[in-house]
Order: structure tokens, then sequence, then C-alpha cells
């Protein structure tokens, strides 16, 4: 797979977190010209992406069409639409007989899928993973990649594979990213018992990233699900969830109304500098360094010497931190990298506040607000 697709973690928008199954082409319009309208496009997000439901019947020669009522223009009108803002349209479709919302899946007709799609102007497709019985994960990914190149259209495929069977391992020849969890629930640190199954909050979702970071990588990331920012935590939270998000180098694919959007919401989704530690091209995904109490560090260098540091609180509490840069050399063994500051001065630029906070010869000393961050970026 060298197609030159996602060579940073995708940025976009997806349906499925606020709207679930109630989408219609007049709500994707709406939030395409809202995507533009906020400086979120600016900032970098360009995938539009229509998650479950929106498909109608397959025809007499079995090609799937959108539903009728919802999407009476048809999916080639929107995409046009979405491209003449300079955008790019995503659809989602499912491995097995149906999808997880019940509409038809792509199983047995995974070639007339792509083909359609490839017609319609389609750049993305999510491809989950409900009623599969019967099949292999690596095998039913590598039919639609297959059935995606015989089509001829480049699109970035993110596989939805919830974690189960590896991904990490098979996914990097064949999708660009793969789900490495279930799905995230909007709070910060909970588990959501659904009966026959759990969605996350952030906290569980992050701590199931332990151990995947060497599988990450230009053209191939670990996607920890879509964003909850601004789906109702509160704006702590929200730019916590938004950091270690952009500290693993996630897709950044935004889940909420960005037709309603408050201040606070559009200023952490905007926020350039934290962005562009998500979409640094080296794309190395950080790594938690250290944890005492409810404080963890989290680092990930990045290009030209330059590195992010983050003092996560995860704990009910404000809690204060000292960092002594020229007693704690760090070294990166899986990125080759040395964070040494008694041989190199770096600067420190306190990246949420957006100021100047001196040189690595001071420890840095700060109070992390509960459930909230610090956020560095060291550069020489
Ligand atoms: C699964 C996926 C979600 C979403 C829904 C749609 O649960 O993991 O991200 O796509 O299906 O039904």
């Amino acid at each position: 797979k060298f197609d030159g697709l996602a060579m940073t973690p995708p940025m976009g928008w997806n349906s499925w977190n606020k709207f679930a199954c109630n989408v219609d082409e007049n709500l994707i319009k709406q939030v395409a010209d809202a995507i533009v309208a906020t400086g979120m496009k600016d900032a970098g997000y360009t995938y539009i992406n229509i998650d479950d439901c929106w498909h109608g019947e397959r025809d007499s020669l079995g090609f799937i069409h959108p539903d009728p009522k919802r999407f009476p223009s048809g999916m080639k009108a929107l995409a046009d639409y979405i491209h003449s803002k300079g955008l790019k349209m995503g659809v989602y479709s499912d491995a097995g007989s149906q999808t997880c919302g019940g509409r038809p899946g792509s199983r047995g007709y995974e070639f007339q899928d792509a083909q359609m799609y490839a017609k319609w102007g389609v750049d993305y497709l999510k491809y989950d993973w409900c009623n599969t019985e019967g099949l292999k994960a690596e095998g039913a990914y590598k039919t639609i990649t297959a059935a995606l190149r015989k089509a001829g259209r480049p699109m970035v495929l993110s596989i939805c594979e919830w974690g189960n069977d590896k991904p990490w391992i098979w996914g990097p020849t064949v999708g660009h990213s793969w789900r490495t969890t279930g799905d995230i629930f909007n709070c910060f640190d909970c588990v959501e018992d659904h009966g026959s199954w759990k969605s996350w909050g952030v906290m569980q979702i992050l701590d199931k990233q332990e151990g995947l970071r060497q599988y990450a990588g230009p053209g191939h990331w670990n996607d920890p699900d879509m964003l909850e920012v601004g789906n109702g935590m509160p704006e702590h939270q929200d730019r916590a969830h938004f950091t270690m998000w952009s500290m693993i180098a996630a897709p950044l694919i935004a889940g909420n109304d960005l037709r309603k959007m408050s201040k606070e919401t559009i200023g952490i989704l905007t926020n350039k500098e934290v962005i562009a530690v998500n979409q640094d091209k080296l794309g190395i995904q950080g790594f938690k360094y250290a944890a005492k109490d409810s404080v963890e560090t989290w680092l990930k260098p990045l290009e030209n010497d330059k590195w992010a540091v983050v003092f996560l609180n995860r704990g009910k509490a404000a809690k204060p931190v000292e960092f002594d840069w020229q007693k704690t050399p760090i070294t990166d063994d899986f990125a080759k990298r040395e964070l040494n500051a008694a041989k190199t001065t770096y600067k420190l630029r306190n990246v949420w506040i957006k100021k100047d906070a001196g040189t690595t010869k001071k420890a840095f000393k700060a109070t992390i607000p509960k459930q909230d961050v610090v956020m560095l970026l060291l550069s020489k």
C-alpha cells in the first residue's frame, strides 16, 4: 500500500457520535458549509464522512443506492457539493451482511460497492465489522482493499474492527487506520454498559492504546475512535481529550454538531499548535513516560528535534507538577531519539495558553487543574 494517502492522521468530521442514524443530505451540506465557515477547514479538517444509515436498497443488478428520502439528490450530487468546497467525502459500509444499524452490508458485493463509491466520487470509506459470522477479519478487509484498488479511485480505508483481531498487525498494508477499541462514549472517565456490549470513556480508550505505538506511522494509524469534543463534556475534559488524541497521532475526526459550536469548542478543535503536534510529518505516536498519583507525563518526538510534552491530570483535584529537565534525560528507543537538557537547551512554549515558558535550564513547575492538561512544546 504505497498510495500516498493519510501520510499524516486523517482530519475531518463524521456523523455518528452526534447524529447516529439521523443523517440526510441537508445535514451533510450544512456541515460542509460549517466546516468552512468556522475555520475548521483552514485548520486542516478535510473529510466529511457519512456514517451508518445513508443506505437505501440494492437494485436488481445488486448496486447499492442511498435512501431516496434522506438523499433525494443522490450521492454524486452530494459529493460534487462537498468537492466544490475543497473538501472530501466519506461513506460507511460493513464487511458483513448488514451494517451495525441494519442497512445492507457489503458482503458479497464488495467490488460492486467499491465501483459505485468511485463513481460517486467518494474519497474515504469506513468499513465496519457487524454481522460478519464466518468471516476472518484480515481476509475480509483485504477483499475490500482489492475492490477499492480495482475501482481505481484513491480512497482512505478506515478499518473498524474494534481491535479484536489485532488489526495493528495486518492493518498497515491493508488500510490507512484501524480502530483499536470498541466505541467511544461521551464521558471522560467511565465505562458504559449496554448489556451485550460496552462503550468506553476517553481515559479508558487512552489506556487501551498501551503497547501499540510501534504499529503506527505515515499512511497507517492506530484509531482510538472519533472525537467527542463539543458533545457535552466540560471544556477542561474536552481539552484533555483533544490533546491526548493529538499526542497519540490519532485521526482527528470531529463528531459534534459543527453548525452550533461554542467558541470554546471551536477554540479547542482549531488550535493550530496542538493540531501541528498531531500532524507532525514524522508520524511518531507519543508515549506515556511516567505516572505518579493522578498525573501522567506523555511525550511525542517531532520534526526538527522538537518534542511535545503533556502533563495529564486524570484526577478530580488539581495537582502540582515539577519537572527537572536537567536531571531527567529521556531516551525513546522506538523513535531513536533523546531529550537531554544537560546537553541541549530547549525553549518551552505553553501551548494552550499560547505563552513562552522559559527554557529547560530551569525545572518546570505548574499546577494541573483536575481532568485537564498542560501541554508544552520544546524546541531548540
Ligand atoms: C459501530 C462502529 C461505530 C458506528 C456504528 C454505526 O458501532 O464502531 O463507530 O459506525 O457502528 O452503526
